[in-house]
């Protein structure tokens, strides 16, 4: 087999934690030649796990991009608005591309870049890692093996967790959207992508609902304190204050996942330390933040099916539950379980599709995005392009018209 060099552009959660750890899992598939990681930490941590030499270690995507090409492929993990330009440099020399979502934030940029994927022989995928999990896998066989007859609608839920939504969407990275991006681009756009690849057909209308409800001043109990280290008077019953998610919370990987966003010393000091200080310290209700805390989104495909999308920070745990309604039966499931409840309406009875449900980063499709991108390096052809990229851009202009018929509080016509 031959083994794929590539190199990691932005060493930060996503790319060293979520995907670089498949070069660790499968050395003889994949290896890290090259970084670029403005933190030095960052930077540095990862230059040791894969022995990368410091000539090819660079503190910007600019620097690197401006050298001859040193890799088969490259990782884009920066940040939402530092996807677009590093991916047309990557385009420019070659590479092939694993693109971390959204491709941007900005509309004008996805539709140049949907011209211009069109048209590249190289791999290019975007990360919307649902499609690459064995359970949305499963049911897209399913519908194709027309176990439920002709799909008619889909019910999707995003169960974001409260605390999850606290951390990225309230005081994290993806609180604004004028900083990052709307919720339903930044979060949902999985959904959005999901939505459209079950239901197989374009996207014809779109109406939306939602609003940030609960995380705003007026909210806030009496006498809350700007910091939940300041001895907040709430701190017993806020879900939100902070010790008690960042300090409190143990022996679970999603824990350990946002103690690193926190501070990469993730020992109790440092941590209390980076609260006292630090952005993920905010009391919740006093925050620059202004993404929808819960959302509604109707679609309607050019063939006819119809899908119904609820995001919501209000729910105990993460994860999406997904109804299908088709001519013959219907399907029901939850992400992170390791079964697909199945009906048909003839037979009268519930079949359960049991599955490799794999029980980390977004149900295996961190991982299962990997293996997809390898392969398809290692088998591409000059000239077969893998549509997905194309079908994810798509996806973006669902969520851009999502997000108008919300503000704008309009049907958008796609
Ligand atoms: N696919 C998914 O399911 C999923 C889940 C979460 C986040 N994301 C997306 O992944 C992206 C990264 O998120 P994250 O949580 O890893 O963020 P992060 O902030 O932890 O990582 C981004 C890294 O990029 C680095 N960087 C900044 N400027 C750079 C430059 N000029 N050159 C090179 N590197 C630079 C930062 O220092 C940081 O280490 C975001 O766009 C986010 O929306 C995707």
């Amino acid at each position: 087999m031959k083994k794929i060099k590539a190199a990691l552009i932005g060493a930060g959660q996503r790319g060293a934690q979520a995907y670089a750890s498949y070069a660790n899992r499968h050395p003889e598939e994949l290896e890290f030649v090259a970084v670029a990681e403005p933190d030095p930490k960052r930077r540095e941590s990862f230059q040791k796990e894969f022995h990368i030499p410091d000539k090819k270690c660079f503190e910007d995507w600019e620097t690197f991009f401006s050298k001859d090409k040193m890799a088969d492929a490259v990782l884009i993990c920066t940040q939402d608005q530092e996807h677009f330009s590093p991916t047309v440099k990557a385009m420019e020399k070659g590479y092939h591309i694993l693109l971390e979502k959204p491709v941007s934030n900005q509309p004008d940029e996805c539709a140049a870049m949907e011209k211009a994927v069109s048209a590249y022989p190289n791999v290019f995928l975007v990360c919307h890692v649902l499609r690459y999990t064995p359970f949305f896998k499963t049911i897209k066989r399913l519908l194709n093996e027309g176990r439920i007859g002709e799909l008619q609608n889909i019910q999707l839920i995003e169960n974001v967790g409260y605390w999850h939504q606290a951390h990225s969407f309230v005081r994290g990275n993806w609180r604004n959207s004028h900083s990052s991006s709307p919720m339903i681009l930044a979060k949902c756009c999985h959904d959005m992508d999901i939505l459209l690849w079950l239901a197989d057909a374009d996207c014809s209308r779109v109406s939306s609902f939602g609003s940030l409800g609960h995380f705003k001043k007026e909210k806030a109990p009496a006498g809350a304190a700007k910091r939940c280290t300041d001895g907040c008077p709430a701190a017993k019953e806020c879900a939100y204050y902070a010790p008690g998610i960042y300090i409190d919370w143990k022996d679970n990987w999603q824990a350990d996942v946002i103690k690193k966003v926190v501070s990469t010393d993730t020992s109790e000091e440092a941590i209390l330390e980076a609260l006292r200080t630090g952005p993920y310290g905010r009391c919740v209700y006093d925050c620059d933040n202004d993404v929808v805390d819960h959302q509604v989104v109707n679609l309607e495909f050019a063939n006819n099916v119809t899908a119904s999308f609820t995001m919501s920070a209000f729910s105990w745990d993460c994860s999406r539950v997904i109804k299908l309604m088709g001519s013959k039966g219907e399907i029901n499931g939850r992400l992170e379980d390791d079964q697909i409840e199945l009906i048909d309406f003839k037979k009268g009875k519930k079949e359960s599709i049991l599955i490799d449900a794999i029980k980390e980063g977004h149900g295996g499709g961190d991982y299962g995005i990997m293996k997809e991108f390898l392969r398809l390096i290692r088998e591409n052809k000059d000239g077969v392009v893998d549509t997905s990229a194309l079908s994810a851009l798509q996806g973006h202009r669902i969520a851009f018209a999502a997000e108008e018929a919300r503000v704008m509080g309009t049907v958008v016509r796609m």
